[in-house]
Formats: C-alpha cells, structure tokens, sequence
C-alpha cells in the first residue's frame, strides 16, 4: 500500500504540490490524470524517493521513505518498477543489456535465465528479435516499450509509469495499456500510472486522480469520474 499525506512541494517558490492526500492500495491500480505541468511527474517522484517533499509523507507499506537514507531508498528501489516519462534507455547499451540491467544488478540468475526472461518479455510487448538494436536506432514507441520491459522485469511489488502511453499510436497506446493491466493483475502490484490518455484511463484504471493547479480535484473510479458532476472532471473526461 502506498499512502502520500499531506505532501507539499515547490520549487524556487513555485508551489507545485499543495496538499496531496492519496491512497494506493495493494494490487490497484491508480491512474493521475492532469494537464500539462500540473505536477504528475512530480508527485511520481516523491513515491520512489527520487523527490523529497517541502512538508508530508509518503508511506510505502507503513514505512516512511521521505525519512529513509539513500542507502535504504537503493534498498526500496529494487522492488520498485519505474518507467520514466523520456524511457532514461541507457544509450550505450542494446536492447538486450538495457532490458538485462536489473537481472543483473538485483538477482543472482544464471545467464541463461536471464536471455529466457529478456526474450519472453519481447515477446509480450510485441519486439522481438530487437536484442541487438541500441536505443539510437528505435523509434518513440519502440523506446518506450523496452523501458516499459526493464521497469516490469524484476516483477517488482510496485509499478510507477509516468505517461506510459505518449507518443505511441492509438493502437500500440491501447496495446501497452492492457499490458500494464494484465502485468499488474497477473503480479499483483500496486501501480500508479500516470496518463493523459484519458480512454485508456478509463479502460485499465481501478481508480483515478485529476490533479489540478497542484491539488487533488477528484478521485474515483472509472464509472464514478464518467457520471460525476464535479466541473474539472466533467472538462477533463469531455
Ligand atoms: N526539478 C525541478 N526543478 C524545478 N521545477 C521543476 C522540477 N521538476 C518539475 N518542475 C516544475 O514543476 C511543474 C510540474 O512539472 P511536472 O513535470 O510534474 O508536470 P507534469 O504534470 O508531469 O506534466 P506533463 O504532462 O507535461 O508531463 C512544472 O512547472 C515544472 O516546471
Ligand atoms: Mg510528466
């Protein structure tokens, strides 16, 4: 379960998280919602520890990360898949070492399990046979379907995807958001993905969050966001 309380963040003065109170709970999957800089992005972040807070917590299964030392955020890392809004693909690397890197760095798999993993993780987001390729010569989507892979790899307990679907097609987009659900169904992790992509949203979302001028405008799920009366939500589903 993921608890965010009270969460307060600005930068250089520009208040960009103003009281955020948010509850994930095992196995859910949250989906943010929100314009262009209205902090997604941000409130991500400060699940992972990457951010820390102005004021507030953020409670990963009833510990608080805003007080853990790095050392004990590396520790919280491991059983945390994250996808970054620009896919973050190391360029040196190929498809293969990219998608490999947390068997690698985080198990003890022999290297045939792990060529078994990486190969049947291409399979499920539809690239095969790119093993050799480096991000260089990918396009968009393709980049950010293999840094949706590394983030699912390790089978974390935890799955944070920040706009998972952007710059991809409708068809890829809709692809890889049923593929984010049956991941998260199948392992059971909580998951907060974070969308413009409103459709799918709907479609995969055990609940969602519109975030507005910083704040939590609503929460709830699918049904309730497309029946509510509540003006933001109304203009942002419309
Ligand atoms: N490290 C930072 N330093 C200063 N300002 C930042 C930093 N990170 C984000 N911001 C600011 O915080 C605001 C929210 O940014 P954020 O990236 O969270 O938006 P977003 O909702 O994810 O937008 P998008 O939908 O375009 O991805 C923006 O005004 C941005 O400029
Ligand atoms: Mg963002």
């Amino acid at each position: 379960m993921i608890q965010v309380q009270h969460l307060h963040k600005s930068f250089n003065g520009q208040q960009v998280l103003e009281d955020i109170n948010l509850q994930v709970k095992k196995g859910e999957i949250l989906i943010v919602l929100g314009e262009s800089g209205t902090g997604k992005s941000v409130l991500l972040k400060h699940l992972i520890g990457l951010l820390k807070p102005d004021q507030g917590s953020v409670l990963i299964e009833a510990r608080d990360i805003t007080r853990m030392s790095e050392r004990e955020l590396l520790g919280l890392r491991k059983d945390i898949g994250y996808l970054f809004q620009e896919g973050a693909l190391y360029d040196f690397m190929n498809v293969f070492e990219n998608i490999a890197f947390p068997l690698r760095e985080h198990t003890a798999f022999d290297w045939k399990t792990i060529r078994e993993k990486v190969q049947s993780i291409l399979r499920l987001i539809g690239l095969e046979g790119i093993e050799e390729k480096y991000p260089a010569e990918l396009s968009g989507g393709m980049k950010k379907r293999v840094a949706l892979a590394r983030a699912i790899i390790l089978d974390s307990r935890i799955l944070l995807c920040d706009e998972p679907t952007s710059g991809l097609d409708p068809l890829r987009s809709r692809d890889i958001s049923a593929l984010i659900r049956d991941v998260a169904r199948k392992l059971h992790c909580t998951t907060v993905v974070t969308s413009h992509d409103i459709q799918n949203s709907l479609r995969i979302a055990d609940r969602l969050a519109l975030l507005q001028n910083g704040r939590i405008a609503a929460v709830g799920t699918p049904s309730e966001f497309e029946a509510s009366n509540n003006v933001f939500v109304k203009e942002f589903i419309s």
